[in-house]
């Protein structure tokens, strides 16, 4: 990513704001017929929101008061959810997470009617048309009849936005509703790897209504990769969730990041998956220690808070950690003192292997 589209990145996250409290208003007009989802509404690998008070607990008493918080391998933005009072800066390489950024933590105003009025639309439809998601995905993940609906509203946002119906924070509403509602009825156990054979698809696709907090005006929210980022960006607080082993996120999420973009690429073998090469991320591989040893490098922040798990071997080879515990001290120490909690954490594996205590880790380290 060059310095001119970061800096352009930096201009879009910071548009003029209206910031209202809790800005979706439960009001009558609109309370009777929608349904509301909050940010944390979403299957996720990695998800840290079961840990969210874990990791809010040891923030708040080893950094003490801070005014800037960056999650910078954000995922679902489940953390920095948490700091909604802070500058956030907040960052992921999939573009569809980018997207749902711009709802959470975005700063643009918007019309909560006109994205109500939309909603109330979208969930009355009835296509019988094919269109590009249909012919592609019709009876995989989804029915042929959500098929056709999805790839029509998502088209449809598409063309609003381009008639200048909808600012870019709408734009983004609308398709983050979108995403959810996807996530809440696919025939997976959660990841796009695969989808269930048999699987059950005649749920009902049903967008909702975001509830969106009160945002801080300085906010700053980007898409690219964390090691071209921690070159630009500073903050007092920066918290690293990396990819802990060699499942590439946009191998899990090709499917929510092809409804983001809607590029409409060709899709290949019986996942229907994209081409993603430049998707891939470092730390799912062997250079994964080279990749950090350089981030934190660059990393300013008065304190760097890393969650890990303790998978080093425990798993199969693609559930095992890339970085090992002994690298990661030796590198957070160059850069601060340290220190490491834990939580045990239910396990997680890519495979079929039962792993026994699995704690979570949280390295502390306050930078020199
Ligand atoms: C463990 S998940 C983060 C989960 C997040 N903390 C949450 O609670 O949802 C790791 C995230 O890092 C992103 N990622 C992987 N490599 C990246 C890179 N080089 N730069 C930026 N983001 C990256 C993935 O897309 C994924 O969303």
């Amino acid at each position: 990513m060059s310095v001119q589209t970061l800096e352009r990145q930096k201009k879009n996250s910071r548009t003029s704001s209206s910031n209202i409290g809790l800005e979706l208003v439960v009001n009558n007009q609109y309370s009777s017929s929608a349904n509301y989802f909050s940010i944390n509404n979403r299957r996720y690998l990695g998800n840290k929101y079961k840990l969210n008070e874990f990791i809010k607990k040891i923030i708040s008493k080893e950094c003490g008061k801070f005014e800037s918080f960056a999650d910078l391998f954000a995922g679902t933005g489940a953390v920095a959810s948490m700091f909604q009072d802070k500058h956030l800066i907040v960052n992921d390489i999939l573009y569809s997470n980018y997207i749902c950024y711009q709802t959470w933590f975005g700063t643009e105003h918007y019309s909560q009617s006109k994205i109500q009025n939309y909603i109330q639309k979208y969930n009355t439809l009835i296509i019988k048309k094919d269109n590009y998601w249909s012919k592609n995905y019709g009876n995989t993940y989804f029915s042929k009849e959500n098929c056709r609906k999805i790839g029509f509203i998502r088209e449809d946002i598409e063309q609003n936005y381009s008639a200048n119906n909808l600012n870019n924070r709408e734009k983004c509403i609308l398709i983050t509703s979108l995403l959810y509602a996807m996530d809440k009825i696919a025939n997976t156990c959660g990841h796009y790897d695969a989808y269930r054979k048999n699987g059950e698809l005649n749920k009902d696709l049903v967008l909702g209504m975001p509830l969106i907090q009160k945002t801080n005006s300085r906010n700053e929210i980007y898409n690219t990769d964390i090691n071209q980022l921690a070159k630009f960006v500073s903050a007092d607080v920066v918290y690293l969730d990396p990819p802990y082993n060699s499942r590439q996120y946009c191998d899990a999420y090709h499917l929510l990041e092809n409804i983001a973009r809607w590029e409409k690429p060709d899709v290949y073998g019986v996942a229907r998956k994209m081409d993603r090469t430049a998707l891939k991320s470092d730390y799912c591989t062997i250079s994964a220690t080279k990749a950090f040893e350089d981030l934190i490098k660059n990393i300013q922040a008065k304190y760097i808070i890393l969650s890990y798990n303790n998978m080093a071997n425990k798993g199969n080879d693609r559930s095992n950690a890339k970085l090992s515990d002994d690298d990661i001290f030796r590198i957070l120490k160059s850069k601060g003192k340290v220190k490491v909690f834990s939580q045990d954490y239910k396990a997680f594996s890519t495979g079929k292997s039962n792993i026994e205590e699995n704690a979570e880790r949280l390295f502390v380290c306050q930078c020199f």
